[in-house]
């Protein structure tokens, strides 16, 4: 299994490609199902999630293949299985977005439930609930999720709370449903909108999307059409919190900036200096950050997936921050890592004060999750020497190049492969 090799102190400079959003991409290559006509997607990331998925799509019988331009095209006109089997499901709990899909189109579906996930239960309650207002048989056999539904009928559904796959999951079966569908406490995340942004260029009739009501009137067919996938926010905000933590100046390109308001109010708080145009942001950091507390919400207030990052970028901070994680039960893994690094935190149930101290020094480190990879690269950026960073497939997951990128900008960072452990 690789590792990462960092030896902290450099401060960073350059430019940074974003990449395509990974929680985007997701649900978008999923609706690929969804019609038998084949859809062209740009801007998807290279990164081992998409990997997951395509493995997925093709053992139900999608057939994709990569461009010349570097558009990923996928057709579903084969379908020859609609089961998601266990040993494919286990690695991404996200592979319970073909649900929707494949049960509105094809009226059938056998979906492995995911199981554990190291940063919360993370049940589909909400998803089951869903699709069995929409007309839906769902049964629980042997760890499947066993769905039928001759054909899915419109209706209002209100989930118990903004769940951005839920949402996904749901607005896709509808696409097809005879009647219209109201997704109440709907999420509103970006990625939402790209979705749903790709659904109508593919005849679906979806409206309120980006909102909190989502209303969706049935149609009897998708057909193909082209998408450009918008950029990743969390891995832009995840560069801003490095060169936050580290000092210098970095120009970020292919980013918009209305979907990371939240984070970047909070790193300017730190300290951080903002410049901005329609697609790029220049970030420069000339001092030590300023402890900056926040509490984790739904989209738009601030991220989950940005919570171990910033806790990250406290470590070093003037001053202690007060750290409120209100999406997950669990998404504290990072903070024991950190204080192998020297870090100052107390947990106190859900929330977590970090006391800042002048500076972190290296060792070796385990990455349990993909945010909490991206966490302690941030750390082993400013620690002094050495941090070694195990199990590092969790950053591949989720980030496309992180090493190669950070190192473009000045970081001492390397890749060590080792053949066995
Ligand atoms: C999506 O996960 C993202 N993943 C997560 O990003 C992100 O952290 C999360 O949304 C919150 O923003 C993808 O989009 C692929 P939820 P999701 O359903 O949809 C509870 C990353 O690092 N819940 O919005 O699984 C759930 O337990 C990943 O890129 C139920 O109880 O999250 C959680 O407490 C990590 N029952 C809360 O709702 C349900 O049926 C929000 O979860 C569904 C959710």
């Amino acid at each position: 299994m690789d590792k990462l090799s960092i030896n902290g102190g450099n401060t960073l400079h350059g430019e940074v490609a974003i990449s395509g959003s990974k929680n985007a991409s997701l649900p978008i290559l999923c609706s690929s199902l969804l019609t038998s006509d084949s859809i062209a997607l740009y801007n998807i990331p290279h990164l081992n999630d998409i990997s997951t998925t395509l493995n997925l799509l093709n053992y139900l019988g999608v057939k994709h293949y990569w461009n010349k331009n570097d558009a990923l095209i996928l057709q579903s006109n084969q379908i020859n299985c609609l089961e998601a089997p266990y040993e494919l499901v286990k690695t991404m709990r996200a592979s319970i977005l073909v649900l929707g899909p494949l049960l509105s189109r094809f009226g059938e579906a056998h979906i492995s439930l995911p199981g554990g996930c190291s940063i919360g239960q993370r049940p589909v309650d909400q998803h089951l609930k869903g699709l069995s207002a929409l007309g839906a048989d769902i049964r629980l056999e042997h760890g499947f999720v066993v769905a039928r539904a001759k054909k899915l009928r419109g209706s209002s559904i209100r989930t118990d709370m903004m769940t951005v796959t839920g949402t996904e999951n749901l607005m896709m079966a509808a696409t097809l449903a005879k009647g219209q569908t109201i997704l109440e406490n709907a999420a509103c995340e970006p990625e939402i909108v790209d979705l749903a942004e790709l659904l109508n260029k593919m005849g679906a009739s979806i409206k309120g999307y980006g909102t909190n009501r989502i209303i969706i009137d049935g149609v009897d067919q998708l057909h193909g059409a082209e998408h450009k996938v918008s950029p990743d926010r969390i891995e832009a905000g995840t560069f801003l919190c490095a060169v936050c933590a580290t000092g210098g100046d970095i120009i970020l390109h292919n980013v918009i900036l209305s979907h990371m308001g939240s984070t970047v109010d909070k790193l300017i708080q730190a300290g951080l200096n903002i410049q901005f145009g329609d697609n790029w942001i220049k970030a420069s950091m000339k001092s030590r950050p300023k402890a900056v507390g926040f509490r984790t919400s739904e989209y738009p207030g601030f991220a989950t997936d940005m919570q171990a990052q910033l806790m990250a970028l406290n470590t070093i901070a003037k001053g202690s921050a007060l750290i409120v994680e209100n999406i997950f039960e669990n998404r504290y893994m990072h903070v024991q890592e950190l204080q192998r690094l020297g870090a100052n935190i107390e947990i106190n149930g859900h929330s977590v004060v970090v006391h800042g101290v002048k500076n972190l020094s290296g060792a070796i480190v385990r990455a349990t999750d993909l945010r909490a990879s991206a966490s302690l690269v941030i750390a082993g950026l400013i620690a002094k020497d050495e941090t070694l960073i195990e199990r590092i497939y969790h950053l591949d997951r989720g980030y496309d190049s992180m090493d190669i990128k950070l190192r473009n900008l000045g970081a001492n960072i390397q890749r060590v492969t080792v053949d066995r452990e």
